[in-house]
C-alpha cells in the first residue's frame, strides 16, 4: 500500500510542483487549498491533467477551518504545510486575516497531526523573513549590488530571530509552534526557512514572487516598480532544487526532527534585484522592462544570503541549478505555457 501525504497550498507555486513530484514517485497525495490565489486554478487544473485520478484528491477548504484540516490530516504519513497568505503587503493592510491563515492555520495542522495515533511527518515552510531586517549585519556598496561587509556565507540559523511585518510575526509564530510541537509532543517536524524561490508554476506579482512578475513583465513588456535602488541583493532558488530538499527531508526526516534549516540558492546563487536581473533577462529575452522607481519598502534588506551549510553538513544538500539557467527555464516555460503573455499589449 503506498503512502499519503497531504500538502496544504498544494495548488500554489511550490504546493503544486511537490504534488506532481510525489505522485511521480509513486505516492498517494492528498491537496488542501482554498484556491485564494490567483493563478492557483490554472495550477488545480493542470494536477487534474495528469492523469493520476486515483492517487490524487483535492480538497477545496481553508486552512483556518479546523474541521477540515483535520479530516485531510486523517491517517496520512506527511504533511507538507505550504498553504498561507503570503505577501508582506497584504499582511500590513489585514493583519488580522494574515494572523488567522499562517498562525492559527498552523495550529489547525499541528493539532490535528496531534491527535493522529501515529502522528506525521509535518513540513513548514518558513521564512528568512523571521529575522528581520538583520540591521547590525555590516553592508557595502558596490557598483551593481549591496554586499555583506565581513566575509560571512550569508545568514545562519543561529542568527536572533526578528519577526518584522505582521507576515514575518504570523509565519515566525508558526516556524517557532512547529518547532516546539516536536519538542513537547515528539512530533517529528522540520522548518525549512526559505528565501527566494523562482520556478514554472509561479504566478508572481508586485508583491510576491518578483523573478517570476519581472520574467512576466518582460514578456508582456509591461514596465515594473523597482522599490529601493535595484541593488539590493537575494539569493535564487529554483524550485526543482527545493523539491530535492524536500524529498531529502522526507528520507531523512528522522536524523533532523525538530530542526530548522534556512534554504536558498545560498553565496554561489544570487542576485542584484535590478542591476544584475535587468541585464540577465535583457539576454534571455532580449529586450528589459521599462522601469520606475519607488520608495524604499519599509524593513527591506539591503542583502539577504542564506547560508546554506547546514543543510549541505547535515543533509548533503546543496543546490544545482544556476540561476542564468533557472531564469531560462523560467521564461521558456512562461513563452510555452503562456505564449498569450507576450502577446498581450501592456495588458
Ligand atoms: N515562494 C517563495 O519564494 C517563498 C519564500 C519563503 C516562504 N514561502 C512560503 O511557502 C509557502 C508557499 O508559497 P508559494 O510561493 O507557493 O505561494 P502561493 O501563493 O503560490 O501558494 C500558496 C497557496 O496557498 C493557498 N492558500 C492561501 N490562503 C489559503 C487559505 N486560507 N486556506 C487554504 N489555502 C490557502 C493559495 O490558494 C495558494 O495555492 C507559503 O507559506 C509561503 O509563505 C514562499
Amino acid at each position: 500500500m503506498s503512502q499519503t501525504i497531504l500538502i496544504t497550498g498544494g495548488c500554489g507555486f511550490i504546493g503544486s510542483n511537490l504534488v506532481a513530484f510525489f505522485l511521480r514517485q509513486g505516492f498517494r497525495v492528498r491537496v488542501l487549498d482554498s484556491l485564494a490565489r490567483p493563478g492557483s486554478e490554472v495550477n488545480h487544473l493542470w494536477l487534474h491533467s495528469l492523469g493520476y485520478d486515483e492517487e490524487l484528491t483535492i480538497i477545496r477548504s481553508d486552512i483556518r477551518d479546523a474541521a477540515a484540516v483535520e479530516s485531510a490530516v486523517h491517517g496520512v504519513d506527511g504533511i507538507f504545510h505550504a498553504a498561507g497568505q503570503v505577501a508582506v503587503t497584504h499582511s500590513v493592510l489585514h493583519p488580522r486575516e494574515d494572523f488567522e491563515i499562517n498562525a492559527l492555520g498552523t495550529i489547525n495542522v499541528l493539532e490535528a497531526a496531534r491527535r493522529q495515533r501515529k502522528p506525521p511527518l509535518i513540513v513548514l515552510t518558513s521564512t528568512n523573513k523571521v529575522y528581520g531586517a538583520t540591521r547590525h549585519v555590516p553592508i557595502v556598496e558596490q557598483e551593481t549590488r549591496y554586499m555583506y561587509g565581513d566575509e560571512r556565507p550569508g545568514i545562519s540559523e543561529e542568527q536572533p530571530l526578528d519577526f518584522h511585518s505582521p507576515y514575518g510575526c504570523s509565519k515566525g509564530s508558526a516556524d517557532q509552534y512547529v518547532l516546539d510541537y516536536a519538542r513537547i509532543y515528539g512530533i517529528p517536524t522540520v522548518v525549512l526557512r526559505m528565501s527566494c524561490i523562482y520556478g514554472p508554476r509561479q504566478f508572481g506579482n508586485e508583491d510576491q514572487g518578483w523573478v517570476a512578475h519581472f520574467v512576466i513583465s518582460a514578456l508582456k513588456r509591461n514596465p515594473i516598480t523597482i522599490f529601493g535602488d535595484g541593488k539590493q541583493v537575494r539569493d535564487v532558488l529554483f524550485i526543482d532544487d527545493l523539491i530535492n530538499m524536500f524529498w531529502t527531508v522526507w528520507q531523512q526526516h528522522e536524523h533532523v526532527a525538530g530542526e530548522a534549516f534556512n534554504i536558498g540558492g545560498g553565496p554561489e546563487h544570487t542576485l542584484s534585484i535590478w542591476r544584475e536581473f535587468g541585464p540577465l533577462i535583457e539576454r534571455i529575452s532580449g529586450q528589459q522592462p521599462a522601469v520606475a522607481y519607488g520608495d524604499w519598502r519599509p524593513g527591506d534588506q539591503r542583502v539577504y544570503i542564506s547560508d546554506i551549510r547546514k543543510a549541505h553538513e547535515r543533509l548533503g544538500w546543496s543546490p544545482q541549478i544556476g540561476v542564468e539557467e533557472g531564469v531560462a527555464r523560467l521564461y521558456n516555460w512562461l513563452l510555452r505555457e503562456h505564449p498569450q503573455l507576450s502577446q498581450m499589449d501592456n495588458a
